[in-house]
């Protein structure tokens, strides 16, 4: 069976090279010519753990890029992975989506082929693909994906469970051939769901909600204990404990960010609204995440007054440990509101890319001339902290509590840590002489 991805995304990427590593012939098709060329010679435009070795493993064997749709004509199975950004209303943006299916259209002709549909995208859109597609003998199938990113090679060779939507269940040709594809994972006693279009793509928005409510919930919780006295970190390890309620996503913090989370639980929103229902868990799940960061630093505000002039070390630019996305971050955020107080922001990670990505963000949006020189991203923690009136920690790097903090407290102007990530040992580092402030453990 050869197997066309079209688009080379984060998605598309991982999934070009898991087939491969299947065993499948696979060619991935991106209208990027700059991506395709550095893809052919090897090189991941992405940070992700163990990609690009398996990349070069398959390339120049069964596995390469190209820019030309041509490609699908060889080719039984086509995987549709590109972007579904968020539009200015907040839904998600098919227009991708689209112009690839007309891509794809152009190419096809009296073989038989199926179109999985992996992108996230709203109720329906399967249906919609597969009208476009009427007058051809093309199935299309369902199959969101679940990756995490910074660790999505691993998520797609583990995966929780496999599911799939069809147009028509009583049609044996997709099921199999999908089921052929997955015999990986079919052979593992990975839990298949093989149901419809409009279950499979509800399943995946639900599954996003349902973890970024997890969060919220535990933030708003933590808003209270914040207030009553009380240890939020042992309460979720606690609430955890009970197996209905699972230990999972249950970190409280300064909120959830990222490509997925944010977006998903928007489009997610406008897909109740668009039908006159009102989705009131979800919009509260947003409203928390939105107010959090704007909680926390109403919090570094009690503790200093103004904070004009201030100087603060913000450890964590990515929107999660191990990556290089900065896509709503929380850090960037926050950051970006310390400035507008009149703050001087010196800040680390501990991704490279994630720092050369914060040096073009601002570069990018000409920030740094509007905010004059006060944003300075630094190679070295210690740099960082030097001569700060706070730290604040915004990303949960485990890395974080074996730094040397008798080092950093000799080194900081004042020894004040905001912990963004209820990541540090609490009483260490007040032993240390900080004084330290967390999310919803006072
Ligand atoms: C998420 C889903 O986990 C994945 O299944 C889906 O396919 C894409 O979206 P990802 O965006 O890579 O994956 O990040 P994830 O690890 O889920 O974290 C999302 C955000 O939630 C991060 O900003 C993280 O800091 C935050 N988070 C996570 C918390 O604040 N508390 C938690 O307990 C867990």
């Amino acid at each position: 069976m050869k197997i066309s991805v079209v688009g080379t995304g984060y998605v598309g990427l991982i999934q070009s090279v898991g087939l491969a590593e299947f065993g499948y012939e696979v060619v991935g098709i991106d209208i990027d010519e700059r991506k395709v060329k550095l893809l052919n010679r090897g090189i991941s435009p992405l940070y992700e753990e163990g990609l690009e070795e398996m990349l070069k493993k398959h390339l120049g064997k069964n596995l390469r890029f190209t820019t030309s749709y041509e490609e699908i004509k060889d080719t039984d199975v086509i995987f549709l992975c590109v972007g579904t950004p968020q539009d200015k209303d907040g839904n998600a943006d098919l227009r991708f989506i689209y112009s690839a299916v007309e891509s794809i259209k152009r190419h096809l002709d009296d073989r038989y082929r199926v179109i999985v549909v992996k992108s996230t995208v709203p109720v329906g859109t399967s249906r919609k693909i597969k009208e476009r597609l009427k007058d051809y003998n093309v199935d299309v199938v369902s199959n969101p994906e679940f990756l995490r990113e910074g660790i999505a090679l691993r998520d797609f060779f583990n995966p929780d469970r496999i599911v799939l939507g069809f147009g028509d269940l009583n049609n044996p040709k997709p099921i199999e051939v999908m089921k052929e594809i997955y015999s990986y994972f079919l052979d593992r006693g990975v839990p298949f769901v093989i149901t419809d279009w409009e279950s499979a793509e509800l399943i995946k928005y639900a599954a996003n909600a349902f973890l970024a409510t997890k969060i919220s919930f535990i933030n708003e919780i933590a808003r209270l204990a914040d207030v009553v006295g009380g240890d939020i970190n042992t309460i979720s390890r606690a609430l955890g404990l009970d197996e209905r309620i699972g230990n999972k996503f249950l970190n409280a913090g300064i909120g959830y960010g990222g490509s997925c989370f944010p977006k998903d639980v928007k489009a997610l929103i406008r897909q109740f609204e668009s039908r006159g229902i009102e989705p009131k868990l979800i919009k509260a799940t947003e409203e928390v995440n939105e107010e959090q960061i704007c909680w926390f630093l109403n919090k570094i505000k009690r503790y200093y007054g103004d904070l004009n002039g201030k100087t603060f070390a913000v450890l964590g630019l990515a929107f999660k440990p191990n990556t290089d996305d900065l896509r709503e971050s929380r850090g960037i955020k926050l950051i970006d509101l310390l400035l507008k107080e009149g703050c001087i922001v010196k800040c680390y990670d501990y991704v490279e890319k994630a720092r050369e990505n914060a040096i073009e963000r601002y570069r990018l949006n000409n920030s740094k001339a509007y905010y004059g020189y006060n944003l300075y991203v630094l190679d070295d923690l210690y740099e960082a902290v030097k001569d700060v009136d706070g730290v604040i920690i915004t990303t949960e790097y485990p890395q974080l509590r074996e730094e040397d903090w008798e080092k950093i407290g000799n080194l900081v102007r004042e020894k004040v840590v905001f912990d963004g990530r209820n990541i540090l040992d609490r009483e260490k580092i007040k032993r240390l002489g900080f004084k330290y402030f967390g999310v919803g453990r006072n």
